[in-house]
Formats: C-alpha cells, sequence, structure tokens
C-alpha cells in the first residue's frame, strides 16, 4: 500500500505513513479491539449495512459502545473510496479501546476509542485462480470460545492459517469436537445430494455476511438449504466444499487433506451459486 494513501484515524484523513497511535493502545497491548473488512466494487460498498451491523455486535460483545452512528462510517469509507471508483478494494476498519495512562488488564471507565479504516485492492487475479479451486486442509480448532466476535485477536487464525500454507493449501478448515465450524478466515459449506449445509451460527463461527448472502442466494435459486452442524465423517465424503469470505467470494475445495473433493473440480451448485453471486455484484456495480 502507497504511504502517500489517505487513511481514516480518528477523525482526520491523513496519509498512511502520517498515521499514528499510542504504544499504550489497548489494541497494540491487548488485542482489546474488533475490525470489519468490507468489500467495495466500482466504489460502491457492499452489504454495509450488514458489516455496520456486526461491528455495532461485537463492540456490544466487548463491551464498548458504537463509536459513530451508521451514516458517519458511511461518510467516512465512501470519502476513502473517492480515489478508487475505477476498481475493487477492500476496505479495512477497526475500533480499539484506546490508549490508557499505563498497562492495566482492567477496562478503563472512560476511553477515547481509536478508529482507524484504510482500503486496499481486491487482487482480481486471485479471485479467478480461486475459481479454478483451492486445497485445504482440517486442523483442530485451537482458538477461543468467543468466535462469533470479530476480534483483532487472530493469532489463533493467523497461526492455523500458516499451517495450511505450509503444506501449499490455501486454507485451513477448523474442527472441534468432531465437527467443523468455519476456516481460519472463511465460512465453511458442503454439498451433499444437491442439498447445500453450512453450520448454524454459534460462539464457534462468525456469522460471515458472505455466508449469509449465499445462503439467500441460494434459497432464492431454489436450492435446498439447510444449517446444522457437519460432521468430519460428512466433510470427507461431500459432493463439494465451499469456503466463503468477503474478500474471496465462493472458493471451491478441490482438494481436502490432498483427497480429491467430489470430481476433483469446482461443483455444479457452486458454478449455478457463484454466477448468482456475480450478478448481484454486478447489479451493484451499475447502481
Ligand atoms: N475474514 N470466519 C472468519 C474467521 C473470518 O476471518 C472471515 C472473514 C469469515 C467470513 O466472513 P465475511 O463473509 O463476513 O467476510 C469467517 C476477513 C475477510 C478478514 O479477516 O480479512
Amino acid at each position: 500500500m502507497s504511504s502517500q494513501l489517505n487513511v481514516f484515524l480518528n477523525g482526520e484523513f491523513l496519509p498512511l505513513a502520517d498515521a499514528k497511535i499510542s504504544v499504550l493502545d489497548r489494541g497494540f497491548l491487548f488485542a482489546d479491539g474488533v475490525y470489519e473488512v468490507i468489500p467495495a466494487y466500482a466504489g460502491k460498498l457492499f452489504r454495509l449495512q450488514q458489516h455496520l451491523d456486526r461491528l455495532n455486535s461485537s463492540l456490544a460483545a466487548i463491551r464498548m459502545q458504537p463509536v459513530m452512528t451508521d451514516l458517519q462510517w458511511s461518510k467516512i469509507l465512501n470519502k476513502l473510496l473517492e480515489p478508487h471508483a475505477q476498481s475493487d478494494q477492500s476496505v479495512y476498519v477497526q475500533v480499539t479501546r484506546g490508549a490508557g495512562v499505563n498497562r492495566n488488564h482492567q477496562l478503563p471507565e472512560q476511553y477515547e476509542p481509536t478508529m482507524f479504516a484504510m482500503c486496499q485492492p481486491i487482487v482480481t487475479d486471485s479471485l479467478d485462480t480461486i475459481a479454478n479451486g483451492i486445497s485445504a486442509i482440517t486442523l483442530d480448532d485451537i482458538r477461543w470460545d468467543w468466535c462469533h466476535i470479530k476480534s483483532v485477536a487472530l493469532l489463533g487464525n493467523i497461526l492455523l492459517k500458516q499451517q495450511a500454507c505450509d503444506q501449499h493449501c490455501t486454507e485451513a478448515i477448523l474442527l472441534r469436537d468432531g465437527f467443523a465450524t468455519e476456516g481460519s478466515a472463511s465460512n465453511v459449506f458442503i454439498v451433499n445430494n444437491k442439498r447445500l449445509i453450512t453450520p448454524p451460527k454459534s460462539h464457534h463461527l462468525l456469522p460471515g455476511i458472505t455466508r449469509d448472502l449465499v445462503l439467500e442466494l441460494s434459497m432464492q435459486a431454489g436450492i435446498d438449504c439447510v444449517e446444522r452442524e457437519i460432521s468430519e465423517l460428512e466433510l470427507f465424503s461431500a459432493d463439494e466444499i465451499w469456503l466463503t469470505s468477503s474478500t474471496k467470494e465462493i472458493m471451491p475445495v478441490i482438494e481436502l487433506n490432498r483427497q480429491a473433493v467430489g470430481k476433483g473440480q469446482p461443483g455444479d451448485v457452486w458454478q449455478q451459486v457463484a454466477s448468482h453471486y456475480s450478478q448481484f455484484k454486478e447489479q451493484l456495480r451499475l447502481l
């Protein structure tokens, strides 16, 4: 990212190189903060309301009030996107509990939140590669029990992701007590006998915005959709496996733990839903 590009920090727009926070920021010391990643196509924010609602739910879960109104966020994020009307961007938003006077585990009674936002290009080449199908491995979900919060404490997620990368795979599908929860940075779906299955929302997974849209579009397309637990056994015998996220959209998994998933290529149901997803995106571009 160019250091000349403007970012937003605590009410100001300034070049990245000039954006500074205190070393006493609780986000830095304790990962005491939450974030969002919002895609924007041709300058238009995708599912903004849903992302802002989730931001406020994450804040509430860590005992913080909303730091701004939705309208204020919308103005800020749109201003950041002004120079990028021709490209697809991913907008990063982070809110922490701000800097204390010293390092203290206890939550401060009063605080000035740190509010940060920036954007960076979504790499469409990598989306095209992803559409050919990715490889994944399964790993034990070693993370904490509050994975529904979009917390900046991502050490568990990044170490799991790295284990997948070390094995030349794109993602890790996480298993807790014999059931798939989600990917290290994505939600999981399987297709079995044309039925689309994804784990129900719980404290063990992030309520993904892409997950919800994929369910919505699949139901509209007349696909049988079920939210229920997916056992490890079922995962390995699935006809199709998909992983979804805002920046990677719907990734067809064609290989799991070095074994082919289904026919070892992106499946028919994926083709159908991915095409509806693209159409949905294109409509937004034209608005
Ligand atoms: N992560 N689960 C986890 C653990 C994630 O980190 C993400 C996305 C998702 C998918 O959520 P959504 O569809 O709302 O993007 C599920 C983002 C993209 C990130 O951390 O960069």
